[in-house]
């Protein structure tokens, strides 16, 4: 069975290189700048509360299902859950999740891209002092000429592209495991810093109280669909990702403890981002309900008025760009596989079709912010609904099937050898929550948001 196997793309040196691989996965765009602008539009505090029930109760046990899944099955998710299927005696149909993932993947990175090319931006704007001083109005107009230039936009997104394609063409492990061990403890730092800073010279006490009070009346179902595709952004769930990198993973390695630290880090992140922003929001008297640019605004004003702003603005924002590329690998990491296993191609040629195919999917993101804004797909821009499109159904739809999968269709005591939850009322939980509570919770608000109502709470 799967003892003996491994993955014809290498190992992970240790359990720790695991954990990072996956922070890194799990930690970025998703944390820093989507979080925030999401939940200045959901009304604060009762949005940030259905996040956390949607991670512990939901996120986490996907988590531990697509892990095991790649770890079994070692191969590209379609392979691996088709070697799984036929191993259980179950349709190879099941192999539709990992090409929802894949396509998932794609047109995630497409946005992806066009947002960490903000950020290249506002690196390199930082670092030249633009921003010194500059009040919210500089700020909104400094955003608002960056996104109305789609030239701009696609030399940054052009940019960001090939750097993505030149790291996975040489192999995820070489290289990642490293840039992550350094960086992201240096993100936290900068995060906790910016926190200080937002708490002494922003309005402190409303800022913390937008984000950690809840207000239920605002509360639609809408809401809670957006808070679980949030969920699964943000935790890299429901495409392959950690399917791709849980069969990189040795035997040995426990999966549960492993994805409770990478949900951890992955939640302290989020919320330490909202709290660095709302209270300079406030202060600033910039809209929370600005959506995508709230970060690049608020963020500007913050560094133009910190002492060496401009240094720890440049920092961060460098910074900023690595937790986008080392989640934008994990975006792209399952097609590049799948291309080569299914094509018998070399890692490189993979690496520019796939790449090259989210850079051109990617000027549909851009123009949307500028040129193409008028362009509408169910009342939505193009950048909107990719969004929607990829959070709030694709993903949450890999995680039925993931849970239906894993939970009703393989033999307990195959997961329960690979798995191995010591604790009796743990593995009852999981067991409880990937057959029954995930799935469920998933469909009511999916169903509902989409307008189907299943008359059971509102
Ligand atoms: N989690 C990343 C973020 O928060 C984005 C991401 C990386 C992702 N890999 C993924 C989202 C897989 C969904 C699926 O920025």
């Amino acid at each position: 069975m799967a003892i003996n196997r491994t993955s014809s793309h290498g190992e992970w040196s240790s359990r720790t290189a695991f954990i990072l691989a996956a922070t890194g996965s799990a930690v970025g765009l998703g944390n820093i700048w989507k979080f925030p602008y999401i939940t200045g539009e959901n009304g604060g505090g009762a949005f940030v509360l259905i996040y956390i029930l949607c991670v512990l109760f939901i996120g986490i046990p996907i988590m531990l299902a697509e892990v095991y899944l790649g770890k079994r099955g070692r191969l590209n998710p379609i392979a691996s859950i088709k070697y799984i299927a036929d191993r259980e005696n179950r349709s190879k149909n099941w192999q539709l999740i990992g090409l929802i993932g894949i396509v998932a993947g794609i047109l995630i990175l497409s946005y992806y891209g066009v947002i960490a090319g903000w950020t290249m931006a506002y690196t390199v704007r930082t670092a030249f002092g633009t921003l010194n001083n500059i009040d919210a109005l500089g700020a909104a107009s400094m955003f608002a000429d960056l996104v109305s230039d789609p030239e701009r936009l696609l030399a940054w997104h052009t940019i960001f592209s090939i750097i993505t394609a030149i790291v996975v063409a040489k192999g995820v492990k070489s290289g990642l495991e490293s840039a992550v061990v350094r960086l992201m403890p240096a993100l936290l730092v900068l995060l906790l810093a910016l926190v200080i800073f937002s708490a002494i010279e922003g309005d402190f006490y409303n800022g913390f109280k937008f984000m950690l009070y809840p207000d239920f009346s605002q509360v639609t179902w809408t809401t809670v669909l957006i808070a679980l595709g949030q969920a699964f952004f943000s935790l890299s769930l429901g495409m392959g990702a950690l399917m791709v990198y849980g069969s990189y993973l040795s035997s040995e390695i426990s999966i549960p403890q492993t994805c409770v630290i990478v949900a951890s880090l992955d939640t302290i992140v989020a919320l330490l981002a909202g709290l660095a922003i709302f209270p300079i929001v406030i202060s600033s008297g910039l809209e929370m309900t600005q959506g995508p640019g709230l970060i690049f605004q608020t963020l500007t004003v913050a560094f133009g008025a910190m002492p060496g702003g401009q240094l720890f603005g440049t920092l961060f924002f460098i910074l900023l760009i690595f937790a986008a590329w080392t989640s934008s690998i994990s975006l792209i990491e399952p097609m590049i596989i799948w291309l080569i296993e299914k094509y018998n191609i070399s890692r490189i040629k993979a690496a520019i079709i796939a790449a090259g195919t989210a850079w051109l999917l990617g000027i549909g993101t851009i123009i949307s912010f500028n040129v193409g804004s008028e362009i509408k797909i169910f009342n939505m821009t193009i950048f909107e609904f990719l969004d929607y499109l990829t959070s709030n159904i694709l993903l949450p739809m890999g995680g039925i099937l993931i849970t239906i999968f894993v939970g009703w269709l393989i033999s307990k005591e195959n997961i329960d050898s690979e798995l191995k939850i010591k604790s009796r009322v743990l593995k009852a939980s999981w067991y409880f929550s990937t057959r029954i509570l995930a799935p469920i919770a998933v469909i009511i608000v999916m169903l509902n948001a989409l307008g189907f109502s299943t008359n059971i709470f509102l």
